[in-house]
């Protein structure tokens, strides 16, 4: 029970803050273990890299507009250290499964043993292929990873480049600033993996602050920090819900806005991205685009407007307006963009009706995965009771729903 004072809501938060250290330290020992298993000799250090939710700015990363991620306590662990000159040797934990790589033959995509590397060591097959471009040390290594950020929609991927990016820094003994080092582990997923994404993931798991929202301006590449106010729990709400196919659309929504730009500006010339395009001036040439693209950009367009008004209202500590823009950036998402699915609607919808929300929206790509619902600290429990009992019956299925820290960047932990 909360008390009117939010002295229920405190020790809720401290058991779950609590709750949630014990379980990282038993994973962390676990993954110890695992490693020694694995190459028979202690881990030199572990290296942490965190997941991200992204409270607005949705799908505009990727059209130079402006990104509201805050890193999450949930994480990728790389328990690692040195390997033989020249090789890395891996164990996915989650997977059961290893794999070895030389790095003198990152291009050819190949194992050790000449098979093609499976899917998932492409990832850090990628990072060091980027950190080598940029003529950075990149040394033989041994490893073993393992996630508690699970599902989709949490940035997984970027969170395990950016463990790997870090372990390599740590054994070659230099050192870049977090911002370039998303940059190279964004090159590795968009060149060597072959997806498309934009900076946001890699950026918030490399930068993120303890109890920060961080604000990009993907264009520029500037950033800032606005503190989450104490009244207010980011509770995540996963529908345990993915579609396959999710990539590909990814990059057909891409190719979509690439196509507006390139028709808005034969009437709007100078511009470089949607980011580029006011709502007026949109409104003015809308005609000018097919229908899908039409509403592919409209969101785009909208998008940008919004968070740069949801920035001013955070700042502000204005919840409810900033609530609101959320709620509205769901229908977006939903209407105009068309990237969310019947479970996702269902746990927005669910969601919106609890007393305490004030605002509810998928989070990440889309296609499945989580919803973020930012709502009023001392109903942050009651609210994930009934967000889950909810879902469950409007969907069929169970939701994974916990309230979120704002946490650190990517770092190699201290032994
Ligand atoms: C994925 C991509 C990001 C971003 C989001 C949508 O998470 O990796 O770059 O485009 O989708 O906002």
């Amino acid at each position: 029970m909360t008390n009117a004072n939010g002295q229920g809501k405190m020790t809720a938060d401290k058991k779950e803050i609590e709750s949630q250290e014990s379980k990282t330290e038993r994973l962390v020992a676990g993954l110890r273990e695992k490693f020694r298993a694995a190459f028979h000799v202690e881990p030199a250090f572990v290296a942490r890299a965190p997941g991200r939710v992204n409270l607005l700015g949705e799908h505009v990363d990727y059209n130079d507009g402006w990104v509201m991620p805050a890193a999450i306590n949930r994480a990728a662990y790389l328990a690692a250290g040195p390997g033989d000159a020249g090789v890395v040797s891996l164990a996915a934990v989650d997977l059961g499964e290893t794999e070895s790589f030389r790095l003198a033959e990152l291009d050819a995509r190949r194992s050790l043993s000449g098979e093609p590397l499976k899917q998932w060591a492409l990832y850090p097959a990628g990072v060091a292929w980027a950190l080598q471009a940029r003529g950075l040390a990149v040394d033989g290594l041994q490893a073993a990873l393992t996630a508690d950020v699970r599902g989709a929609g949490l940035s997984r991927s970027a969170a395990i480049e950016l463990a790997y990016a870090v372990a390599w820094q740590k054994l070659g003994g230099w050192r870049v600033a977090p911002l370039e080092m998303a940059r190279l582990c964004q090159l590795a997923e968009n060149k060597y993996v072959g997806v498309n994404c934009g900076l946001m993931d890699q950026f918030a798991s490399a930068c993120g602050q303890a109890g920060q929202v961080l604000v990009l301006d993907c264009r520029t590449l500037e950033w800032e920090t606005v503190p989450l106010p104490a009244h207010i729990a980011v509770v995540i709400a996963d529908t345990n819900v993915r579609r396959e196919l999710g990539s590909s659309e990814y990059n057909l929504r891409r190719a979509q806005c690439e196509e507006a730009v390139r028709l808005l500006a034969a009437p709007l010339p100078g511009i470089r991205a949607l980011r580029d395009v006011s709502v007026a001036d949109f409104d003015r040439h809308a005609h000018l685009l097919p229908a899908l693209v039409q509403k592919r950009a409209r969101f785009v367009v909208e998008e940008c407007a919004r968070t740069r008004q949801a920035v001013q209202r955070l700042r502000a500590s204005d919840v409810a307006e900033f609530g609101r823009l959320m709620n509205e950036c769901h229908l977006g998402l939903r209407d105009l963009y068309e990237v969310s699915c019947p479970e996702l609607n269902a746990m927005v919808e669910a969601a919106q009706r609890i007393d305490g929300c004030y605002g509810a929206r998928l989070t990440g790509a889309g296609f499945g995965g989580c919803t973020v619902n930012l709502v009023a600290a001392p109903a942050a429990e009651y609210f994930k009771r009934e967000l889950e009992t909810q879902y469950r019956k409007v969907a069929g299925r169970q939701g994974e729903i916990f309230v979120c820290q704002a946490g650190d960047g990517a770092k190699v932990l201290s032994q």
